[in-house]
Formats: structure tokens, sequence, C-alpha cells
């Protein structure tokens, strides 16, 4: 539900599974806090569209309630995705995301990359992502 409701606008169609979270290789996270689950962050395989190719994985569904932002919540989930990531010898790591997000995804390392998008509402978005250097 958090997906819904915090990356979503409210008249998109429900949205609460995307593409490859069945993945066995797929790492799916959720933050709590007083047992309430406050954040949530997914990494799956999947290629980037602009320069498809193996090692590619997708940051997906990255968010933290409001409320719950600015505690450090979010910087861990992304650290441990990033990790992840890691260990599974990716190249490249990508997501979309706001503008408002940038700052926090430059922070650990994301750059933005291509030509803007456009959300269901306008809103534009940017992919990001980062490069991993190729294993020894
Ligand atoms: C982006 C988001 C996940 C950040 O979560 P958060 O829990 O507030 O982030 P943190 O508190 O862990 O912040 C980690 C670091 O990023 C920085 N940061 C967080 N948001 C930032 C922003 N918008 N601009 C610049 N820096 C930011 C913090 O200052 C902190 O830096 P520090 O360690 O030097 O103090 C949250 O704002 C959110 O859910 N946004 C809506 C969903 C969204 O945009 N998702 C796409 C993410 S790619």
């Amino acid at each position: 539900m958090l997906r819904r409701a915090l990356l979503h606008a409210p008249d998109e169609p429900f949205v609460s599974e995307y593409p490859g979270d069945d993945d066995p290789e797929a790492l799916h996270l959720a933050g709590y806090r007083d047992r309430e689950m406050v954040g949530v962050a997914s990494l799956v395989p999947e290629p980037l569209p602009v320069e498809p190719g193996p090692d590619e994985w997708r940051i997906r569904g990255l968010a933290v309630e409001h409320g719950h932002r600015g505690y450090g919540l979010g910087g861990l989930l992304l650290d441990r995705l990033l990790d992840h990531a890691a260990a599974m010898g990716a190249r490249i790591v990508w997501g979309i995301a706001p503008a408002a997000a940038y700052g926090f995804c430059f922070r650990y390392g994301l750059e933005r990359h291509g030509e803007p998008l456009v959300d269901a509402d306008g809103t534009p978005l940017y992919r990001v992502i980062a490069r991993f250097a190729p294993a020894r």
C-alpha cells in the first residue's frame, strides 16, 4: 500500500506489484517504526531501456512515509539496495526519480541520465543511474 500511496497519483490504476517482483534474485526491503511499516524499497533485474545489457538492475518503489522522512531510513534502504546490486555483480543500477528526489539520489551516486520522462500527471521525471566498476 505504501507503493500505491506514495509513488502513484490517486487517479492512476491500482498498482501494488511491479514487473520483476517475483524474480528469485530480487530484493524487497521494508523499514518499520513502532511495528508500522513506514518505508519500502526493491531492487529487481531489469535492463536500462536506453542502454540495455546484462547485469542491469532497477530500483523500484523506494519510498518513506511522510512524517518519517529525514531520519535516515531512505538512505539506509538505498544503501542496502546498492550493496545487493554490488553483490549480484551489477554493472548498472538505475531508477526513475522525481525532481524532489534528485538531491537524495546524487548523495548516493545516482546521476541524472537521458531525456526527461513525463509522469501521468505531467510531473517531469528523470532516469538516474550509477555505474559499477566491472568485477576483476
Ligand atoms: C527520497 C526519500 C526516499 C528519502 O527518504 P528519507 O528517509 O527522507 O532519506 P534520508 O533521511 O535517509 O536521507 C539520506 C540523506 O539524503 C539527504 N536527502 C534526503 N532527501 C533529500 C533531498 N530531497 N534532497 C537532497 N538531499 C536529500 C539527507 O539529507 C541525508 O543526507 P545526510 O546523510 O548527509 O544527512 C523520501 O523523500 C521519499 O519517499 N520520497 C518520495 C518517493 C520518491 O521520490 N522516491 C524515489 C526515490 S529514487
